[in-house]
């Protein structure tokens, strides 16, 4: 395992919108594996493959209860029913904001082993998805917030 380098925003590849896994390899485990340990060391609780470089359609989370990794993550439903509170980014460090996000939706991607997952994840959980599910489509939370505010480190 290795850790990555985490791009910080003003990188093009933020804005970029990222290319769908065609064939899970040997090389996507290992970055699977290196975006989580990435991930875990720097305190975070997703990190979006394009985070780390690559324009690929990856993401790890862990909202606390495991991790969770996405390949070619598809938005199936989202509910109307809205929450509202604070997130940050490791691309965007020291800053955090207030951004509202659906409360339930429902997400089909790849594991690893190219099965299919349904996920209808809620509340912080669904949070956590639909932000690292945006840097697929190179939007940064930053242009959702409200309420943006620096902390000190
Ligand atoms: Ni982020």
């Amino acid at each position: 395992m290795a850790l990555l380098k985490i791009v910080k925003a003003g990188a093009p590849i933020l804005k970029e919108t990222a290319s769908s896994v065609k064939t899970i390899t040997k090389n996507t485990k290992r970055l699977l594996n290196d975006m989580a340990e990435t991930m875990y060391e720097a305190e975070g609780v997703g990190l979006a493959a394009p985070q780390i470089g690559k324009s690929l359609q990856m993401i790890v989370l862990d909202d606390g209860n495991g991790l969770i990794e996405l390949i070619n993550p598809e938005l199936l439903e989202a509910s109307e029913e809205l929450q509202d509170g604070p997130e940050g980014c490791l691309s965007v460090p020291g800053y955090y904001g207030d951004v509202k996000r659906s409360q339930r939706i429902k997400v089909r991607a790849l594991n690893r082993h190219g099965k299919v997952i349904v996920y209808e994840p809620e509340g912080f959980l669904a949070r956590i998805f639909q932000h690292e599910m945006d840097h697929l489509v190179g939007t940064l939370f930053i242009e959702k917030a409200t309420n943006l505010r620096k902390v000190e480190e």
